[in-house]
């Protein structure tokens, strides 16, 4: 999605903001653009269709002067992919200029009666309204300006506006779509995501929704006073290090992430987890005896894992829903249940809109999310962070364990509140903290997996399959290879493929099967069976030590052994190596996929 950043402070602007945007690439976007303000001459102005790295060369010849500017990466919603509607817009006059993030709803009727007015547009995009509005307003000042324009905007806006004529600040409003500022020595940065300020500082404030926030050289001014916090992590974290792409150093470093995620977190004698973000709720946890869990895209496996461990070892009935299905559903919620959002960004729009309908009817709301201070983590009434660090490449990789990590810690605490018994929380206690080792292990399947996937990369279509708490993993294992590779590749419930799907399956067909050895392996290599007598060519994950498994398919990944609740953890590492793998293989943009965004802050 899109990407903003601000500058305004002692140096100059234009480095500052180009570095911020290449740190921004990885949300996806389709085109560029730059303002940047000079006492002395016309302000910088300059807007661009395709990637960043061509026009570079170009940007590094130009002599921008001006130490205030803003930039943003477009990806479109109104309006083609052409120069002119790539951000910054200006106004009538090209006095003011807006980058926004989100969709204003009521573009249209504004447009119309601006243009009635005599305002002139040039571009396609609803943001272009904004620049218009604003002039509109500006008698000077231009806090005052935006502030009012902003009252007439529906729909959802991240936006930082400067003007010429008012040149000594930037202003930044936000409703719907995350905008933090960086708070640096001598200088202060806006942006949409804290990667673009890290490597200035570490110390951010995000802006509350309906805020407006006035920056100046010296100070930063919003209506609420608040104290910024650290980022946790550093500028070495959100580069690719001696790693082709991030996706690859990602999985890599999930040995750490999710030892990340589970610091302090575990009592093993107790068999208990401790979860500091849940105490305020604690009691209200007790009484609950429905969870919903809502969310989207690979978030949404990690909730369909959830499901069966909350129904097994805590006895709650859980739901797990996308959460754009969820927000229009006449969903029968009430005072027992809670609803649990799980969102690595803490920004997705349609996760934060059903959190808000549940907000508003009073259930209690729970989230995990990877960002502190994202919209989410200030929006739920408890919940817990995941600590894996920044997570860059478009495919979600190490948020997902580490999600179904602290989904795995919630399902001890949940039990434990109920009928687990201490042995049990013990032994789930200890092999949870066995797990990041676990995961180095599953990890030294890669150089198989890349052999594998030159035998696989040049297949149309797949099918994933698995049961009980691999079912989700099938799913997830096929989003991987669809969002990276673009082979059409389908997840399913093994038991269901008789219902329908088998009827696609010919010689040489792919079928990867996830059979660790579980409760229902047997039932897995009948699936297997069925699929060999149709003539699949089946790549099975299994457990270590399963000999018998060579004998029935044409490859095979091992993974460790562990309780069956916690296989998912492990047994989507060659899920993430084997789309890595084949995507590479075949030429794909790993990091950034066509058409996809790290994180959709649009419906
Ligand atoms: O930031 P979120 O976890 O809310 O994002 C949800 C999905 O957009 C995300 O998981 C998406 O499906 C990934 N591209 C999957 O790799």
């Amino acid at each position: 999605m899109c990407g903003i950043i601000g500058y305004i402070g002692v140096k100059p602007a234009f480095p500052i903001l180009l570095s911020g945007l290449k740190r921004m690439e990885y949300r996806g976007y389709d085109s560029f653009g730059f303002r940047v303000l000079d006492s002395d001459n016309e302000p910088f102005f300059y807007k661009k269709t395709g990637k960043i790295s061509l026009a570079e060369p170009e940007l590094l010849t130009m002599k921008v002067k001006g130490r205030v500017g803003h930039a943003h990466t477009r990806w479109a919603t109104h309006g083609q992919v052409t120069d002119c509607n790539a951000h910054p817009h200006l106004d009538c006059k090209g006095d003011i200029s807006v980058v926004h993030n989100g969709i204003i709803e009521n573009y249209k009727e504004l447009r119309e009666e601006l243009q009635r007015e005599g305002h002139k547009f040039v571009s396609q995009t609803d943001t272009e309204v904004i620049a218009h509005l604003v002039e509109k307003f500006f008698d000077g000042n231009l806090e005052c300006a935006v502030k009012k324009a902003v009252g007439f905007l529906r729909g959802t806006y991240g936006i930082v506006v400067i003007s010429k004529n008012d040149p000594d600040k930037l202003v930044a409003a936000r409703s719907g779509s995350p905008l933090l500022i960086g708070v640096g020595e001598n200088e202060f940065l806006v942006a949409s995501d804290p990667a673009a300020v890290v490597s200035s500082t570490k110390k951010v404030l995000y802006l509350n929704e309906g805020e407006v926030a006035t920056i100046t050289p010296e100070n930063y001014f919003i209506f609420t006073e608040r104290q910024p916090h650290e980022i946790e992590w550093s500028a070495e974290d959100v580069e690719k290090g001696t790693y082709p792409h991030f996706m690859l150093k990602e999985i890599m470093e999930q040995p750490s992430s999710l030892k990340n995620s589970l610091r302090g977190r575990l009592i093993v004698e107790e068999g208990r987890a401790q979860l500091g973000g849940l105490k305020s709720v604690e009691e209200r946890l007790r009484d609950i005896d429905k969870m919903y869990i809502v969310a989207c895209g690979t978030a949404r496996y990690a909730g369909l894992v959830a499901e069966y461990m909350f129904e097994e070892y805590a006895g709650i009935t859980t739901k797990v829903d996308a959460a754009s299905e969820f927000r229009y559903r006449k969903s029968t919620m009430d005072r027992k249940s809670a609803i649990l959002v799980v969102s690595q960004s803490g920004e997705t729009a349609d996760t934060l809109a059903a959190l808000r309908d549940a907000k508003s009817r009073g259930i209690l709301t729970l989230g995990i999310t990877n960002v502190v201070d994202s919209t989410q983590a200030r929006e739920t009434d408890a919940g817990v962070y995941n600590h894996a660090g920044p997570e860059i490449g478009v495919a979600s990789t190490k948020a997902f364990t580490s999600q179904l990590e602290v989904l795995a810690l919630m399902a001890l605490c949940l039990g434990r509140q109920r009928q687990l018994s201490n042995v049990m929380g013990q032994r789930i206690a200890a092999e949870l903290e066995r797990m990041p080792d676990l995961v180095e292990l599953a990890l030294k399947c890669a150089p198989h997996v890349k052999e594998l996937a030159e035998k696989y990369k040049d297949s149309e279509n797949m099918i994933y399959l698995g049961r009980k708490y691999n079912n989700p993993i099938a799913m997830e294992g096929a989003l991987k290879m669809k969002e990276l590779s673009y082979i059409h590749a389908e997840g399913v419930a093994a038991g269901e493929l008789k219902h329908g799907m088998i009827a696609l399956i010919e010689n040489g067909f792919p079928a990867i099967a996830i059979c660790p050895s579980d409760s229902v392996y047997e039932k897995m290599i009948s699936n297997i069976m069925e699929l060999k007598a149709r003539g699949a060519r089946v790549l099975a994950v299994a457990t270590e030590g399963n000999e018998e498994i060579v004998q029935i398919v044409d490859d095979v990944i091992y993974i460790p052994k562990t309780l069956e609740m916690l296989t998912p953890i492990l047994s989507v590492i060659p899920m993430q190596l084997f789309a890595y793998y084949v995507a590479a293989a075949r030429g794909c943009d790993v990091d950034k996929p066509r058409n996809l965004a790290k994180s959709v802050t649009v419906e």
